[in-house]
């Protein structure tokens, strides 16, 4: 979207107030401003009987070069808000809520989506599940059902990192039975003429016959409806299920030696150079 400075800074009071904003207001007043702007031309569009113009695969891949972060990036890695910020060091013996804390702020999204699983009545290894489905995306972007259940493996049971592993897939794939459609948000993510390379297709034809098809399944169902900018959450209502369900090492996450903790270590110090 192009930003119109002169409207942007006199939105924001003139020029005088925006050198009297730290970085981080100026910051969030773009992005802020960004949404606002986003929201009209939405608006504009309904209000003259238009569909939402989607992107294609071809425009998207245009956007490549435009950008000096890849799409994939983890966000630790890449502000979407200017730049990166100086992180708190994590505590000596790291827990999970240490890394929401710390690394994983705001988590709004996976907050939103546990708090519908809870609400609706789903297990609590559901409820895990959408708690840490796209946490990884701190790290990494691609194969993001992939690496969530590998960060995982090591502390949660078959079944939640299952769920982790192949809500990726199932998102491309609608399931009104189940009450899960196709969401809109990944014709403007993936353009609205992309099919998933075969490896996807594979998997979800491997699923779909699964005798546990229904926890990623339940995983996407509560997904899809998890993204209200206004939505109050917290991670109080789930710290009895994290303790039932999630081993936490005593060493602290990263410094428990499994197949997993470099990829604790990398999101503690993401500012290591090697
Ligand atoms: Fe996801
Ligand atoms: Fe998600």
């Amino acid at each position: 979207m192009e930003v119109d400075r002169r409207a942007f800074i006199a939105s924001l009071g003139g020029a005088a107030a925006v050198s009297a904003m730290s970085s981080e207001a100026k910051a969030d007043a773009l992005e802020h401003y960004m949404e606002e702007r986003l929201d009209e031309m939405v608006a504009q569009n309904q209000q003259a009987g238009q569909p939402e113009k989607f992107p294609t695969v071809k425009e998207i891949e245009d956007r490549i070069e435009k950008s000096n972060v890849r799409r994939g990036a983890g966000s630790l890695f890449a502000s979407q808000r200017g730049n990166v910020k100086k992180l708190e060091p994590m505590p000596k013996n790291a827990t999970l809520l240490d890394f929401y804390r710390l690394r994983f702020e705001p988590a709004n999204h996976v907050l939103q989506s546990a708090t519908r699983a809870l609400k609706t009545g789903m297990s609590e290894e559901i409820v895990l599940a959408c708690l840490m489905h796209d946490v990884v995306l701190n790290l990494i972007k691609p194969d993001h059902g992939w690496w969530g259940a590998q960060l995982i493996e090591p502390y949660v049971s078959e079944k939640v990192a299952f769920a982790v592993r192949y809500h990726q897939t199932l998102r491309f794939y609608p399931d009104p039975e189940a009450g899960y459609e196709y969401p809109d948000q990944y014709y403007r993510i993936f353009g609205v003429d992309y099919t998933p390379p075969q490896y996807i297709e594979d998997t979800y034809k491997m699923l779909k016959n699964h005798k546990w098809y229904m926890e990623p399944r339940m995983v996407t169902v509560n997904d899809l409806y998890a993204f209200d900018p206004n939505a109050k959450v917290s991670i109080e209502p789930f710290i009895d299920i994290i303790g039932r369900h999630f081993k936490t090492p005593k060493e602290g996450l990263g410094n428990d030696n499994t197949p997993s903790s470099h990829m604790w270590r990398t999101l503690a110090r993401p500012d290591n150079p090697l």
